[in-house]
């Protein structure tokens, strides 16, 4: 069912602090950032050859990473993004097998104008899963 890691997501409190240490540290092409106010973010993508990493950053009140930079206020490990083909079937799959969706378990359209899914990360090893539609 799972494809490709299509990123793996990395909360941080300072998005220029953060680009700095990949860009300059680590030696990686990063993108410009980029405000995405429908998510409640903003994001940078690092882009490696293999996949990419997103380094995100609160924007606005109500973001969805307030609450996990509040557990974890160095930054961390936010998610990791699989590919499926189809996440309809996907879903229905895991839901059968007992996986909790988040949400109200229909697809959202997520950062790159794809549908997604959010998995609980009781349910996976510790770690919050998003599936997006390739
Ligand atoms: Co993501």
């Amino acid at each position: 069912m799972l494809g490709r890691v299509n990123h793996i997501a990395i909360a941080v409190p300072d998005l220029a602090a953060a680009t700095a240490t990949y860009r300059d540290t680590l030696g990686a092409r990063v993108s410009q950032a980029q405000a995405l106010p429908e998510h409640g973010v903003t994001v940078v993508f690092v882009e490696l050859d293999n996949t990419k990493v997103e380094l995100l950053e609160p924007l606005g009140e109500a973001s969805p990473i307030s609450a996990f930079l509040a557990r974890n206020p160095g930054g961390g490990m936010h998610h990791v993004c699989y590919e499926v083909e189809d996440i309809i079937a996907a879903r229905d799959r895991l839901k059968a097998a007992g996986a909790r969706v988040l949400g109200d378990g229909e697809p959202k359209t997520g950062a790159h104008g794809k549908p997604v899914l959010f998995l609980h990360p009781k349910d996976f090893c510790g770690t919050l899963v998003e599936l997006e539609q390739v």
